[in-house]
Order: structure tokens, then C-alpha cells, then sequence
């Protein structure tokens, strides 16, 4: 099995929806967002068929965008393959909300530096960008108690797989230094029980 398949499959267990919960009730109704590194495409049909979201997704893997073609086929979301390095095939100033969902903490410095500045230029001037992260904290007895079904056994891979990484991510608090310097309204939630947090940067300037 491809690994684009097995995780569309991952995508459609209960754990997943709790993981991808806190974003989707960030973004309102009505609004238009790119999810970049949108894997398999289980948000953008969620946020299309639930809320009414005007949804573009982009991708370095076309397996992962051929996943995501049969999750949107109904909706009329928009998916682009793109090239990691090169500018984003977008216009500038246009997007509501931005979001990177289980992305960011994957990449060289680098690369995430480029990737947030890029979808900086790409927001309205009143857009929000959203990263999520799980936090690789919570422990196995805690992931148990709160989410034990055989429908869920895939997130103690999960859990296990990214542990390690999103400790790392939480310990650089890269995303509250880069809105200090820019001087931009930062947020973090924890969220799932703490087995995930979300980071918001609003692009409007702190007054
Ligand atoms: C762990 S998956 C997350 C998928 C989805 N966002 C979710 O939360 O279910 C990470 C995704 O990021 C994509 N990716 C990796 N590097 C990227 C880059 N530089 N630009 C855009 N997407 C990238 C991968 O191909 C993969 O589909």
C-alpha cells in the first residue's frame, strides 16, 4: 500500500477529526483559506462540505493530491502541486486564512522560514495563519484514557512517530519569536487534550 493511501485511511479515523477540530473551528464560515501540505485533503472536505469555506490545497506530493482528489471530488476546492523552495503560485493578499496542519515542524529551518514568509505575503492584510503541531507530550496511560478504540490504534503511531520533532518544535517556540519581531498578535492553544496545539499569527500589525 502506498503511503499516501494509508494515511487518507488514517485521516478517516476518529482520533483524526479531534486533531483537526481546533482548526476548523477557527476558520468562520464563508471565508477563503490555503492549507499548504494539505496531505490527503480530510480538513478542506470538511471545511467545504461543513462550513461553506472557499478551500485551495497545495502539495509537494502528487501521490498525497491524487488522495486528496477523490476525499474533494464533490466540492469545489482547488488543489496545486507545488515545488518545495519555490514561491507559491498564488496571488498575493489573498487568501482569509492560511493554514499548516502537521507541516511546519516536518521541515529543515530553512524551508519553514521560507514557507511562513511566503504565506505572509500571500494573506489579506487582516488574515490569520494557523499552525498546528501535536506536542509530543501526554504520554501513552493519558492517549489511553482519552481516545482507546481500535479505530484509533493508528494514533499511537502517530504519537510515537512524531514525538520526538514536536518537542522540538514546541522547545524553539520559533512561530511566538518570528510574530515578537515582526510585531504581530500571536496566540497558543493547546488543544486534544494536550496532545496538540495550535499557534495563531495575525498579520495585522499589534497597535
Ligand atoms: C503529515 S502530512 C499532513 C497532512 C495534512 N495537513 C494533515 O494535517 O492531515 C504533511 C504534508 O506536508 C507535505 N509537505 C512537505 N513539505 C512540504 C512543502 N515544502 N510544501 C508543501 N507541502 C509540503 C507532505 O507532502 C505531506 O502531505
Amino acid at each position: 500500500m502506498k503511503f499516501s493511501t494509508f494515511f487518507s485511511n488514517v485521516q478517516e479515523s476518529p482520533w483524526y477529526r479531534h486533531f483537526l477540530n481546533p482548526v476548523i473551528d477557527e476558520i468562520p464560515n464563508n471565508t477563503h483559506i490555503l492549507d499548504i501540505g494539505t496531505g490527503t485533503g480530510k480538513m478542506l472536505e470538511i471545511l467545504s462540505k461543513e462550513k461553506n469555506v472557499s478551500c485551495i490545497g497545495a502539495d509537494t506530493s502528487a501521490d498525497m493530491l491524487h488522495e486528496a482528489k477523490e476525499k474533494l471530488i464533490n466540492t469545489d476546492t482547488k488543489l496545486y502541486l507545488i515545488k518545495a523552495g519555490k514561491t507559491l503560485p498564488f496571488k498575493q493578499d489573498s487568501f482569509d486564512y492560511i493554514t499548516f496542519c502537521s507541516v511546519l515542524f516536518h521541515l529543515k529551518n530553512d524551508a519553514m522560514v521560507k514557507l511562513l514568509a511566503d504565506a505572509m505575503k500571500l494573506l489579506k492584510n487582516n488574515g490569520v495563519i494557523i499552525v498546528h503541531t501535536p506536542t509530543g507530550t501526554g504520554g501513552l496511560l493519558k492517549l489511553t484514557k482519552c481516545y482507546f478504540s481500535i479505530k484509533n490504534s493508528s494514533m499511537y503511531l502517530w504519537y510515537h512517530l512524531t514525538k520526538k520533532r514536536a518537542m522540538r518544535w514546541t522547545d524553539d517556540e520559533y512561530i511566538s519569536k518570528y510574530a515578537r519581531e515582526q510585531n504581530l498578535n500571536y496566540e497558543r492553544k493547546l488543544v486534544m487534550n494536550g496532545f496538540a496545539q495550535i499557534e495563531i499569527i495575525k498579520k495585522s500589525k499589534i497597535e
